[in-house]
């Protein structure tokens, strides 16, 4: 459950809709599917085997499955770094999450006209404050938390917190669907136009695929090492895989509709979903807006800060391994996000720093690209490379049956087709073509 709270997040809602409409609709989600089931699930299990093996955090983990080869760690670090840029870009789109909330309930919302939505957002997020305002309050609430050491109450919360989005998300399909003009919007959700589908796109979906998975940085070899011996790692892998996916396309379907209903445009960008929603809640009238408005940013909210924790646990864990007291480490590495996130936030369409570009994109638009498609893949083509060929083919064997407990009759399609040549060729191949055609 843990787990499927941090693949639950952002991504899910915030992200996966803008890439469907941006690279193909149904094409997009055809290979989202694909990439999610056979290789961000290789790399889930692969990731928890190496976490619950070793019981230790990644960079040590490597260190110990392969330990004459020392430069195996770096992979490890090369996750933190990932996780750290994840978390800074994580901060400013918390923050928008945050202040649609207030927004909601102060009614602010809903006095804006539906086709004035757009103009909102974009006023809103490149103006110098409020967006900087809402990321400092942000990180200084998972600061609190991760500092208050209550990440076990979080976890509770977010227990119940959990199902109460999907039952939101549910509810916004419902009243999407029944707009008129719905099926516009599943249409071009479903529909696959291949001719969107560039190469570009596949690496991002890829991306998605594996940030939304949260694999491919190393934090799931963390949350392996908590998993009781006695439990299927295959189970837990396919039910996060399942709960994670579920909720993506589901978010989908609430948003795709409405998009058309209301004369939107698909391909929105990062702005897609303050965009959108909005003019959903206040077809539901005064009072829907402000409650379920309300509801769905503070559920979205949380669902972030509960990523958000668990992205600062691991860089102060790590902090604190080099010797840093866990306080001091979580302090320095909270101020130093929040810079790095300030810039972002300036760096977005129409900010103050928007126009400082480098290779035609913005520091908003590269963390972004790193965040989304760059890294993880890298990250986790090195980790599959690791997991498949240098590490003891019985260790992982052993690690999957539970000591030969469990029948695991797949074993040999996974080991010796997906890990050791699917998952790194697919990685390799979008890789090389994502970055230079
Ligand atoms: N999977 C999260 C989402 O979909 C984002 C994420 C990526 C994450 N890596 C993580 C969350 C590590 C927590 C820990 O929004």
């Amino acid at each position: 459950m843990a787990a499927a709270g941090s693949a639950i997040g952002l991504g899910n809602i915030w992200r996966f809709p803008y890439i469907c409409g941006k690279y193909g609709g149904g094409a997009a989600i055809i290979l989202y599917l694909a990439f999610v089931f056979l290789i961000g699930m290789t790399l889930l299990l692969s990731e928890l085997v190496i976490g619950r093996r070793t019981g230790s955090t990644p960079m040590k983990a490597f260190e110990i499955m392969r330990p004459q080869r020392k430069g195996w760690r770096y992979v490890g670090l090369l996750g933190l770094i990932t996780s750290f840029l994840i978390l800074a870009i994580y901060l400013v789109i918390s923050g928008w999450t945050l202040n649609y909330f207030w927004e909601s309930v102060t009614g602010t919302l809903s006095s804006i006209a539906d086709g004035d939505f757009a103009n909102h957002f974009a006023t809103f997020a490149a103006s110098p404050l409020m967006p900087v305002v809402c990321l400092v309050v942000f990180m200084v609430l998972t600061l609190v938390i991760i500092l208050g050491g209550v990440q076990n109450g979080i976890e509770k919360v977010s227990k119940i917190l959990m199902p109460i989005l999907l039952v939101l998300v549910l509810l916004l399909c419902v009243r999407s669907l029944t707009l008129p003009g719905a099926s516009k919007g599943l249409y071009y959700l479903f529909h696959p136009d291949f001719s969107l589908l560039t190469w570009e796109g596949v690496l991002a979906i890829l991306g998605q695929a594996l940030f939304s998975l949260s694999v491919g940085m190393g934090v799931m070899i963390v949350y392996g090492s908590y998993i009781p011996k006695g439990d299927g790692l295959f189970k837990s892998a396919m039910w996060i895989t399942v709960c994670d996916t579920a909720i993506a396309i589901l978010a989908g379907v609430a948003i795709f509709p409405a998009v058309f209903a209301f004369d939107q445009s698909p391909d929105g960008g990062p702005g897609l979903v303050f965009n959108v929603l909005p003019v959903v809640f206040n077809s539901m009238g005064n009072v829907g807006s402000i409650v379920f408005g309300g509801a769905f940013f503070l559920l979205l909210a949380v669902a972030a800060l509960t990523s958000a924790i668990s992205l600062l646990e691991a860089l102060t864990a790590w902090g604190a391994d080099y010797g840093k007291s866990r306080k001091r480490s979580a302090i320095i590495l909270s101020i130093v996000l929040a810079l790095v996130a300030v810039v972002a936030s300036f760096s977005f369409d129409g900010g103050i720093l928007n126009d400082n570009k480098l290779a035609g994109m913005s520091f908003f638009d590269w963390l972004d690209k790193l965040t989304g498609s760059y890294l993880p893949p890298i990250c986790a083509l090195l980790t599959i490379i690791f997991f498949g060929w240098f590490m003891k083919k019985d260790d992982i064997h052993d690690e999957l049956s539970n000591h030969g407990v469990l029948k695991i009759s797949w074993f040999k399609v996974f080991y010796h087709i997906l890990v050791r040549f699917v998952a790194p060729a697919a990685l390799i191949v979008s890789l090389v073509a994502g970055i230079f055609t």
